[in-house]
């Protein structure tokens, strides 16, 4: 417990001293703002600044009195295997304290500011992090109970571009999996959610492979798509946040959006195809529990189709046998 409280302390001082580079220096604020940002946005998601130099935090926190085996614990410097020296993990990055529901730092994210192969690099798993069970932007929790809505991102920049929109319900899984942690964690503050990832293709796997862990535990999200592959931060600045609201407002629940893919996976004009398709469609009707439910969804498909109601019905009684 005293060790945790540490780690804790050590990563609020990094904190700060990545704050205070940021404050005192060009690059990172010339980088936000050729970003769009707006300056607020520093202070709202505490962003810092890792400068280029290699022990820049190292000597700040050896100075504090912290410990080097702390800091390595922490990921927030490393050791080269070639020659012992020590560095600072992070260089001529932005920085992203990662929060918990106790505003405890967690852990940072850093992004490149120089083009590194790295794109990001975040905490390792920690005694203080795990990132399974933690989300970005826990700041946004409260307006996600306000709103009744959530905005599941992928990324850093999605969730802090949103809320320079004036968007302040997006939380980020970070990178591409969404684990039932998470979910939990989200469903907490809203069933509402609208899974909006890239739209590339990454994206659009990633976001049916969440839609599953929400059904997992009961929650029907809607899934935004994104076109051309943008992502919400891409798609805001290029057409503003009324445009975005409306892929909002297109999003869909998840039989709608299996329908969409299915239709358009399959040509309906090819036969072998559209028995496929017509198996697949069945197997998707099947899986609705509510009878009710189900039977809006057969009546609006078989007419969207043209469709036989009463032979659509049949052979996804015949799966419904099966399972009882
Ligand atoms: P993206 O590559 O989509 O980055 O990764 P981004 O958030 O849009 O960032 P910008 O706009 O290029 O600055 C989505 C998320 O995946 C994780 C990060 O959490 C990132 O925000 N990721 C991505 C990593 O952890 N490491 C990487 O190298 C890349
Ligand atoms: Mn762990
Ligand atoms: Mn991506
Ligand atoms: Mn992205
Ligand atoms: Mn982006």
């Amino acid at each position: 417990y005293e060790h945790r409280k540490k780690l804790y302390a050590i990563n609020n001082e990094a904190k700060l001293f990545f704050f205070h580079n940021l404050l005192t220096n060009p690059i990172p604020k010339k980088y936000i703002v050729e970003r769009g940002l707006k300056k607020e946005l520093i202070n709202k998601f505490m962003i810092g600044y890792a400068t280029e130099k290699s022990q820049d935090l190292l000597n700040y926190m050896l100075k504090k009195g912290f410990k080097i085996e702390d800091l390595l614990e922490l990921g927030l410097v490393k050791q080269s295997k070639r020659n012992n020296s020590l560095y600072d993990a992070y260089r001529n990055r932005l920085i992203f304290p990662i929060i918990d529901l106790r505003k405890n730092i967690i852990g940072f994210g850093g992004r490149t500011l120089v083009d590194d192969r790295a794109k990001y690099i975040n905490s390792p798993e920690s005694l203080v992090y795990h990132k399974s069970n933690n989300v970005y932007g826990v700041m946004n929790l409260r307006n996600v109970s306000k709103e009744n809505k959530v905005i599941l991102v992928e990324g850093y920049m999605d969730v802090i571009s949103l809320s320079n929109y004036g968007i302040d319900y997006s939380v980020a899984s970070l990178g591409t999996s969404l684990t039932i942690e998470q979910a939990k964690l989200i469903s907490r503050y809203t069933k509402n959610v609208y899974i909006c990832y890239d739209g590339d293709e990454a994206g659009i796997n990633a976001a049916e492979r969440a839609l599953e862990i929400f059904r997992s535990i009961n929650i029907s999200p809607n899934i935004v798509k994104i076109p051309d592959g943008l992502d919400p931060d891409d798609y805001l600045k290029k057409y503003g946040r009324d445009s975005f609201n409306q892929l909002l407002e297109n999003s869909l629940n998840p039989i709608l959006y299996k329908y969409n893919n299915l239709i358009n996976e399959y040509d309906l004009n090819d036969i072998d195809q559209k028995v496929i398709f017509l198996n697949k469609l069945t197997e998707l009707l099947a899986e609705i529990e509510s009878k009710l439910i189900r039977d809006e969804y057969i009546n609006r498909f078989s007419d969207d189709l043209s469709l036989d109601r009463d032979n659509l019905q049949y052979e996804i009684n015949k799966i419904l046998n099966t399972k009882t």
